[in-house]
């Protein structure tokens, strides 16, 4: 299939473009660079340097390359960010891609496979989160991601889009070629990494006087790979119609334990310091993934964490300073 992936030069949306390859589609990776890396591009793509605020190329740009699927990952994503700037994140997160969604339709490209976050649940009623329980984002970042969600609903039924919404929990871990580079860095295991690599003193944990095992916020940290695998398999499954999925491993781990497990695979002492909560983070958020599971076959392959981290930290070793 001819797939494009918008946002394939980010961390998620690079390594599916690799995975889409090697399973032998053919991609278009659109990416306006605000946060992308050329070199996480793979060679194999096709690359195209485009804002989707631009809406009167998009049609052109999805006819001229005969694209069949769009796979779309290029939003903005801090929380805290959003919180700060919402009318940035609406306009980013929801009216560019208001803008591809028009494009394709105008064009009949009736595929969607979208990034979505588990941030449309806000702070949890029960864990493990199913699909069904109450959507509450607490930030404009899940809000952008929801609403996105909600248009999907309407498109489909007025136009048959076919979309699945893949609702990510914490993304970590790499492929051999392609890791995790924000700038600026805001996510935990990476920034662990830059102590173990003598870049930072010290990892701040925020807070510690949460009501979980050890006191520290408690994540589900999906490998990237598996991550890939389930947007093939859910681009795959869009004929029999549209979908939505948690993406999760449905363990949790505290940022502790997440610490240790780096202290382990790295032999760095990786000093910690308990600081104030992060204002907007939920105690706890795992997954429940027994939909995807049951519905597409789907089990993450590297559930464990310590395999998770060394996959990272593999490629933080080769690529100290990330790319480029
Ligand atoms: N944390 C620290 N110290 C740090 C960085 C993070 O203690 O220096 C903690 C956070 O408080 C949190 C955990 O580590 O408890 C994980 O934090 P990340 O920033 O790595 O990830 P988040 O859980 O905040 O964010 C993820 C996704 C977001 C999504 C969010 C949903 O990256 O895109 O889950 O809540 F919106």
């Amino acid at each position: 299939m001819k797939v494009m992936v918008a946002g394939g030069a980010g961390y998620i949306g690079s390594i599916v473009a690799e995975r889409l390859i090697e399973e032998g589609h053919s991609v278009l990776v659109v990416d306006d660079m605000s946060k992308g890396h050329r070199e996480a591009v793979p060679q194999a793509a096709t690359f195209v340097e485009a804002d989707l605020a631009f809406a009167g190329g998009l049609p052109g740009l999805l006819t001229a390359h005969r694209i069949e699927a769009v796979m779309h990952f290029a939003a903005d994503s801090l929380v805290g960010e959003s919180i700060a700037r919402p009318a940035s994140y609406f306009r980013r997160n929801v009216v560019n891609t208001l803008n591809l969604l028009e494009a394709m339709l105008a064009v009949g490209v009736k595929r969607f496979v979208l990034s979505s976050t588990a941030a449309v649940y806000g702070e949890p009623k029960r864990v493990p989160i199913e699909e069904d329980d109450v959507l509450a984002p607490t930030n404009p970042y899940g809000e952008s991601k929801l609403t996105v969600e909600r248009m999907l609903r309407w498109l489909d039924a007025a136009h048959g889009l076919r979309y699945a919404s893949l609702r990510y929990f914490n993304a970590a871990g790499a492929s051999r070629e392609r890791g995790e580079d924000h700038r600026p860095e805001t996510h935990l295991i990476p920034i662990v990494f830059q102590v173990a690599l003598g870049q930072r003193e010290r990892v701040e944990v925020y807070g510690d006087d949460y009501p979980t095992r050890d006191g520290t916020c408690i994540r589900d940290y999906i490998h990237v790979v598996d991550l890939a695998q389930a947007h093939i398999l859910a681009l795959e499954a869009l004929g029999e119609g549209s979908r939505i999925y948690n993406l999760g491993n449905g363990q949790g781990f505290t940022v502790r334990e997440v610490i240790e497990a780096s202290r382990r695979v790295t032999g760095h002492s990786i000093p910690a310091v308990e600081t104030a909560r992060r204002p907007g983070d939920p105690a706890v958020l795992v997954a429940s993934s027994r939909r995807i599971s049951e519905e597409l076959g789907w089990q993450p392959r590297f559930a464990d964490l310590e395999t998770i981290v060394a996959t990272a930290w593999d490629w933080h070793r080769r690529h100290p300073r990330g790319y480029g």
